[in-house]
């Protein structure tokens, strides 16, 4: 046996039936092993919260857009074929509206047969354009808007409005610092039962993430170019953290080549956030 069951309720009664019965059991075979595919079962049923992945793609530099904020596209096919396996994967998928307005992306998935995650999008002030793709393929494609809960101003009810009559799906969510409270909000989606996230950034939304200390796993592309550019945007921005000893820390769990690219996943440790 490689994991224990995570619900307590019934935890070691499999493993002690059949030790009862003579059956010679081991436990803890390649448990990490184990545990790894299960991840995201083995997170929500505990935390009852989504399971956290940030991918991003970056250049050499570490840099995800030029500085004129275009990123399409910074990896080889390949990658971008990963990062559409993960999408169909995760249940959900959320971006900071600030990539919404830069890149008008769709957030779907282009898997022949595959499923589309949830998308979700953090906007406190809902900000998103009405003729965005994202709003325009709503009634297709499941979207949740998290914005801030105390919209009062006539325009941006009426705005909400609209929106929920294109099939957008409302959260209002408590605010924290001026944006929305991102625990917050994924205590939310893991009631909707929503046990997973797959997050594409960008940077901004990412800083505050780490911070919530929430995210459970990164999966970083990097691409053999540079762009450079003082202010071209990178993974984490935010206000970031002040002392090296106050740094998120991840640990490296593989790396993979994909043609010229390089595709390194890390999971956050226990007692490591
Ligand atoms: N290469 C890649 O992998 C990749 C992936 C994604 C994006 N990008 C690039 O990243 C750039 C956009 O990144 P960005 O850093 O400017 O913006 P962002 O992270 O996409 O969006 C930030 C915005 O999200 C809203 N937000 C809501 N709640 C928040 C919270 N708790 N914390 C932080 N933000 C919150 C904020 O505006 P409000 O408070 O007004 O809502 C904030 O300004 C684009 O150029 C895009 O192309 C690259």
């Amino acid at each position: 046996v490689g994991s224990d069951d995570p619900n307590e309720l019934v935890s070691g009664k499999g493993i002690a039936y059949l030790r009862e019965n003579g059956v010679e059991v081991e436990t803890q075979m390649l448990k990490a092993e184990c545990d790894a595919l299960n991840d995201i079962f083995f997170h929500y049923i505990t935390s009852k919260t989504p399971y956290v992945m940030m991918k991003y793609a970056m250049t050499l530099d570490g840099k995800i857009a030029t500085v004129t904020g275009k990123s399409k596209w910074i990896t080889g096919e390949h990658s971008r074929q990963r990062v559409q396996e993960s999408r169909n994967k995760y249940m959900g998928i959320m971006a900071g509206i600030n990539t919404v307005l830069a890149d008008d992306p769709q957030l779907t998935c282009r898997i022949e047969g595959g499923r589309n995650p949830v998308r979700i999008i953090c906007d406190t002030n809902c900000r998103i354009p009405l003729e965005s793709n994202i709003v325009r393929t709503a009634e297709n494609v499941r979207t949740i808007l998290a914005v801030r809960n105390d919209i009062k101003e006539k325009s941006l009810q009426n705005k909400l409005k609209t929106l929920k009559t294109s099939g957008v799906e409302l959260l209002e969510v408590e605010t924290k610092d001026g944006h929305i409270d991102l625990a917050n909000l994924l205590h939310h989606l893991g009631e909707m039962g929503i046990d997973s996230v797959l997050v594409e950034g960008g940077g901004t939304l990412n800083d505050s993430l780490l911070k919530t200390g929430l995210v459970n796993e990164l999966n970083v592309y990097i691409a053999p170019k540079l762009f450079g550019g003082e202010s071209a945007k990178t993974p984490v921005e935010g206000s970031g953290v002040k002392e090296v000893d106050d740094a998120h820390r991840f640990k490296l769990y593989s790396t993979e080549i994909i043609d010229e690219d390089i595709l390194l996943v890390y999971k956050r440790q226990k007692g490591c956030e």
